[in-house]
């Protein structure tokens, strides 16, 4: 994980806000302080309307940068605060706090990424795909959601020069089931697969070369509702991949002052050695270390 940066406190003006899904919608927000500082997993909070009511910020990953000075929002309208969020009218001013929170960063050696995100969840992975692109990091999409309408910043995504898997659990777009069901085609873990897999790609002999079980250079970054998380954290344990989660909880104060948003971390023996708190030493964990071992053979 990146640690945290320097945050700031400023009135930026929203410049766009259009309608994605069914029940969300994409904020592009001018902030040089935010766009320059925010890191892939990193999230701010926004003040709901002028007055006291609701008092609590409300937290959104950073979806996507743009020329150092814009980013953007994904806000899916499921209670007062985001319904009030997503009205705001291009040069209105809403007040935003951040970058908080420490993001995704590839493990050692890693050399191919497989984003994997569930609703909203796709919101810093985004922001994710975009740097790992402008790294050079092979990397992969596969996106889930419960139906077509709940499946967000498609046409972003699908602009993307890296291949993205699509399921729905009513099938009504990409594959019929859980975006689970996706892993095993996108991380395939017969060595020859994914020789043969590179090769479709145009990878290179380089790589090709060095024949490198696929376990031993991927990762996952992950991010999506808690049961979906511990259902991918268990399946690349099954599979010797290592990966990372983002995790969204309800946040009082966002900034590690309340303790309210603090959770157990596993050592690798998985006894719970010690709390963090999921706004200043998380979002971004290693899967192994808030997903307990005994799940993982369950
Ligand atoms: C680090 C982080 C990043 C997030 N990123 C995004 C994002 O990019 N896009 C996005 O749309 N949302 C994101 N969320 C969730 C978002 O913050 C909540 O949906 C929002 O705070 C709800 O506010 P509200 O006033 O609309 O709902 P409320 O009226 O406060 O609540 C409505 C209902 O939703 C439940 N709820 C509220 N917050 C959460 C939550 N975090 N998880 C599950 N249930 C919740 C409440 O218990 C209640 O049942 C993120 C949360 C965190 C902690
Ligand atoms: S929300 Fe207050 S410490 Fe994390």
């Amino acid at each position: 994980m990146i640690a945290e940066t320097t945050r700031y406190l400023v009135w930026a003006t929203v410049v766009e806000n259009r309608f994605t899904g069914e029940d969300a919608n994409v904020l592009v927000i001018e902030s040089q302080e935010i766009a320059r500082n925010a890191i892939p997993g990193s999230f701010v909070t926004i003040k709901v309307g002028n007055g006291d009511e609701p008092l609590l910020r409300r937290p959104f990953s950073i979806h996507r940068v743009m020329e150092n000075r814009f980013f953007w929002l994904l806000v899916r309208k499921i209670g007062k605060g985001t319904r009030r969020i997503a009205l705001t009218q291009p040069g209105e001013q809403i007040s935003v706090l951040g970058p908080l929170g420490c993001g995704y960063q590839p493990s050692k050696d890693i050399r191919r990424v497989v984003l994997v995100g569930g609703g909203v969840g796709v919101a810093p992975l985004l922001f994710a795909a975009d740097r790992l692109l402008q790294d050079k990091v092979e990397t992969v999409v596969a996106l889930g959601a419960a139906r077509s309408g709940n499946l967000y910043s498609m046409d972003a995504f699908r602009l993307l020069e890296a291949p993205v898997h699509l399921a729905t659990e009513d099938g009504s777009t990409g594959r019929k089931g859980l975006v689970t069901d996706l892993l095993a085609e996108t991380i395939p873990t017969d060595p020859i697969e994914i020789l043969m897999m590179r090769k479709k790609r145009g990878f290179d002999a380089d790589l090709l070369a060095e024949k490198i079980p696929p376990a031993e250079f991927t990762e996952i970054f992950a991010c999506g509702p808690m049961p979906m998380l511990g259902a991918v954290a268990r399946w690349a344990r099954a599979h010797g991949v290592k990966c990372k989660v983002c995790l969204e909880t309800v946040m009082a104060c966002g900034v590690g002052s309340c303790q309210g948003c603090a959770i157990p971390i596993r050592s690798i023996s998985d006894a719970v050695s010690h709390y963090e708190r999921i706004c200043c030493e998380g979002p971004v964990f290693d899967s192994w270390a808030v997903f307990p071992q005994e799940e993982a053979h369950g």
